[in-house]
């Protein structure tokens, strides 16, 4: 550290190049923010972030003045904070005043923020514009009433997905956020990943939910229900509810829901085993042909590459979707066309996936409900059903017999290594992820190496869109005998259907419930599942 600086008449010592935002981070001192956001580039849009130059009197933002030598400042200062307090009265001159109805009500930065400045009342008046929400996402909803224009959503979308399905348009009191052609989401770019949800501090981009519509038909006879528990959504709930083991918590879940009255209670790493078993096959025959299969069971990434990169998305692949697999597996104990059928996932693209046409019958959703794991945590607590107080049950069949593959398949690498061992289960190898070399580590390009009987072979995980289209070339030129794409670093733990609370500790603390679970498992590929040795031998036989 070899700048000095005085804040608050005390010496410090900073980091030339920093901002004084992270100089006064580091010191403990907190300041206010709205618009800056770690990891995105800042635009002192807001001015919340205000310090005083102690020596010319002048407000700084200090989210985006970098320190030099010899600053000194003030971050309490009466003339900070009057600034501060103002600017937060001015954004709320034309806020929705119906707080006590907003889902982001407890967990909004623009209310903890009046709260913090002690703003009790109303002290300007403004015209409140007349913005119609846009619901035409089947994941998302944009409320631009209550947007107070910081701009987080348009950057993460633009800088971190490279997507920019979203923008800041026109100027003065009539800028809004906007899709390009302003018609909505849907027809727009976005992929639902909803990570502009996760960046936007108001109640002005939300989730979609019908819930409560949910919790009302399961109090009535009308249909056999089914649910599907992704392995994120219980290691999640876990995680929340300090559940050690993934089993358990899994198995009180499935009590609960039986509880709530839902009839039967999958677990959907069922479906991820057979996920795996059919692209096993198609890259046993690739190899032969000596081609690299690309792929992912991502919803989010199979909207970019269908929106944005024909030659790529043809190179995908052709193997069913999860909520497609559930017919050859569960055709025995649910009637499609009849059943309420209920899924949840830790990510919102799926609500997405579950309205296209490969995933209705007769024009229908196979799947009438997908919750987001925040949304089964809601519900469960809405039942009074609060974990681990409920009793224990294990999934109703064929999803018994699920294995640990198929709960990892959803984390960081978790198709590579659910393909990998179901590789080598095949060739009679026993093989674990930690066995092989990471001849690579970029955070968001790995190669693994691994031998396959006397052969050795190289395959790819790529993390991120942004990044696939940074490496398309190198995937589309390689000789990998798989590359696997998935929208987030962490697999589907960063979904954003489920709130991160501390990012990095949440993420180790699901990777670990689950790591446990698949460590003490004999059961652990695909091949071992007895159900999925079922259907191949089914088809065998109807050949
Ligand atoms: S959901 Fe993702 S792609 Fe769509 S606007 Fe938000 S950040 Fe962009
Ligand atoms: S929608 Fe949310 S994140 Fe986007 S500019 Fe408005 S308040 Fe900020
Ligand atoms: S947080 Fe610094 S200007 Fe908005």
């Amino acid at each position: 550290m070899n700048v000095k600086i005085k804040v608050n008449n005390i010496n410090q010592k900073a980091d030339s190049g920093e901002t004084i935002l992270s100089a006064l981070k580091r010191i403990g001192i907190n300041i206010p923010t709205l618009c800056n956001m770690e990891d995105l580039s800042p635009t002192g849009a807001c001015r919340l972030c205000v310090v005083e130059d102690a020596i010319t009197g002048e407000l700084i933002t200090s989210c985006s003045t970098p320190v030099r030598d010899k600053l000194e400042i003030l971050t309490h200062s009466p003339k900070v904070i009057e600034a501060r307090k103002t600017i937060v009265e001015l954004l709320l001159t034309n806020h929705p005043e119906n707080c006590l109805y907003c889902d982001k009500s407890g967990n909004c930065e623009l209310q903890r923020l009046a709260e913090e400045l002690n703003i009790r009342e109303k002290t300007f008046y403004g015209d409140k514009p007349d913005y119609k929400t846009d619901r035409s996402s089947p994941g998302i909803v944009r409320d631009m009433s209550k947007c107070i224009l910081c701009g987080r959503c348009v950057r993460i979308c633009e800088e971190v997905l490279e997507i920019s399905a979203i923008d800041l348009i026109n100027r003065g009191k009539k800028t809004r956020i906007e899709t390009v052609f302003q018609k909505g989401l849907y027809y727009s770019d976005c992929i639902h990943c909803g990570l502009c949800i996760s960046a936007c501090p108001t109640g002005a981009i939300l989730e979609k939910s019908n819930l409560n519509e949910l919790i009302n038909r399961l109090g009535k006879e009308d249909k056999k229900k089914s649910i599907f528990v992704s392995s994120i959504s219980i290691a999640y709930l876990a995680q929340r509810n300090n559940i050690r083991k993934y089993e358990d918590c899994r198995n009180y879940i499935v009590g609960a829901l039986h509880d709530a009255g839902f009839d039967n209670v999958y677990t959907s790493a069922i479906l991820n085993d057979y996920f795996t078993s059919e692209a096993c096959n198609k890259i046993e025959n690739n190899l032969k042909k000596d081609k690299t299969t690309i792929i992912t069971d991502c919803p989010a990434v199979k909207k970019y590459l269908r929106n944005q990169d024909a030659e790529l998305f043809e190179k995908l692949i052709d193997i069913p979707n999860p909520m497609q697999l559930t017919g050859d597996l569960f055709n025995k104990v649910i009637d499609f066309e009849n059943d309420c059928m209920v899924s949840t996932v830790p990510c919102i693209a799926h609500k997405y996936e579950a309205i296209r046409s490969e995933n209705t019958i007769k024009g229908v959703p196979k799947f009438e409900f997908v919750l987001t794991s925040n949304e089964l945590d809601k519900m469960l607590h809405a039942l009074g059903l609060s974990l681990p107080y409920t009793k224990k049950e294990t999934p109703d069949k064929p999803s018994n017999s699920d294995s640990s593959s198929g709960v990892f398949f959803e984390t960081k690498h978790g198709i590579t290594e659910a393909i990998i061992r179901e590789l080598s289960f095949r060739k009679g190898i026993v093989n674990k992820l930690n066995r092989i070399i990471e001849i690579k580590t970029d955070k968001d390009f790995i190669e693994y190496e691994f031998n396959l009987g006397k052969t050795k072979h190289t395959v790819a995980c790529i993390y991120g869109v942004n990044n696939i289209k940074k490496y398309r070339s190198k995937i589309l030129k390689s000789k990998y005998l798989f590359v696997e794409l998935r929208s987030f670093e962490f697999g589907c733990i960063d979904g954003c259907g489920q709130t991160k609370t501390s990012e990095k500790e949440q993420q180790k603390k699901i990777r670990k419930i689950i790591s446990d679970f698949d460590e003490k498992n004999n059961n652990n590929t695909a091949g071992k599942n007895p159900y999925i040795k079922g259907i191949y031998r089914l088809k065998q036989s109807e050949k």
